[in-house]
């Protein structure tokens, strides 16, 4: 029988999609990743299942314990799938601009959600993060998985996604973009890359509001971060899963450029993915444009629409935001 086992089987070995009609007509060529296709719905059900098992393996993470996140919800999801599978209970914490719909995703998998206020600094006792940190104070059995800086997350990516999509464009491949928010998926992929062919370029997908684009670039912050309506990339801090040295360039997005791609994914190339794909195929078409040679683009498109109907795909919102 040609059946998966469970639906954890089902996680990676995601399809590259080329993209034909979103792209402007050029001398390069645009391929899409496309994570939309994991069973939980994103690119996170990658590091779920790598972080679990090593917790699992260090002891930290026992039977009956419970599992701990702060997330933006694509990690909670992934994690929800392997802690509902592997008998561990869930606890999630978000800020409350993250949509209503993936909080009740996470719900449907029986996990626990917490909100937070949006836009607080991540040290103030209230931010997701502190008070995700006090759950797992006040809980036994608790462990934090900790997406940000548990490094079991950027190994996950150099260690399977990153040769999966190699084998899958048999290697041919000059610039890889895609989005940070705790910078593993660019970091694990870009390392592999970085080893198989220095010459590959790692290009970041960087909103205006995130500090991540200055740490980069003038290793301070110049412009203090602000708040922006892409969800997932970005930061206001700098997580240890980010490793500067794997990438190359840094391409600053707006939400308008990033919400219009985003809409156009679906009308014109049939792809209805989220907010941060729109943002980082933005930078991937900008960075195009400073390319002399014909180049093989691969964008990474983290989580796909559904979660985001009410906002990227509702004009009333996106007229309310300014972004149409
Ligand atoms: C929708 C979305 N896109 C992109 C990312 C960025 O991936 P990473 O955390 O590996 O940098 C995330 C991470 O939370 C996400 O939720």
């Amino acid at each position: 029988m040609k059946v998966y086992n469970d639906v954890l089987s089902v996680i990676g070995n995601t399809p590259i999609v080329r993209l034909n009609r979103v792209v402007p007509k050029s001398q390069h060529q645009f391929f899409a990743k496309v994570e939309y296709f994991n069973p939980g719905g994103s690119v996170k059900d990658r590091i779920a299942m790598s972080i679990i098992e090593d917790a699992e393996k260090s002891g930290q993470l026992k039977p009956g314990g419970t599992i701990v996140e702060a997330t933006s919800g694509n990690t909670g999801v992934g994690l929800a799938l392997v802690g509902l599978l592997k008998g561990y209970k869930c606890v999630f914490v978000m800020p409350e601009k993250i949509s209503e719909e993936k909080r009740a995703v996470l719900r449907a998998y029986g996990a626990k959600v917490v909100m937070t206020p949006t836009g607080l600094e991540p040290d103030d006792p209230n931010s997701h993060y502190s008070v995700a940190r006090r759950i797992v104070e006040e809980t036994p059995g608790a462990y934090l998985t900790n997406q940000y800086h548990n490094i079991a997350n950027r190994r996950c990516h150099y260690e399977t996604t990153g040769p999966e999509i190699w084998n899958q464009m048999d290697g041919q491949i000059d610039v890889f973009v895609g989005g940070a928010g705790t910078g593993g998926t660019l970091s694990g992929i870009g390392r592999f890359f970085k080893e198989k062919k220095p010459a590959v370029k790692i290009v970041c997908a960087d909103p205006y509001g995130s500090i991540l684009y200055d740490l980069f670039y003038h290793k301070e912050i110049r412009d203090p971060a602000h708040s922006y309506l892409v969800e997932g990339i970005g930061e206001d801090m700098l997580p240890e899963n980010v490793e500067f040295q794997y990438m190359d360039d840094f391409v600053r997005v707006d939400d308008k450029e990033s919400f219009q791609y985003c809409r156009d994914l679906a009308s014109k190339e049939g792809l209805l993915v989220g907010p941060s794909c729109g943002a980082a195929l933005a930078a991937a078409v900008k960075y195009s444009e400073t390319l002399k040679s014909p180049s093989k683009i691969l964008v990474m498109f983290p989580d796909g629409g559904r979660s985001y109907l009410s906002k990227a795909f509702n004009e009333q919102w996106l007229k309310e935001q300014k972004l149409v």
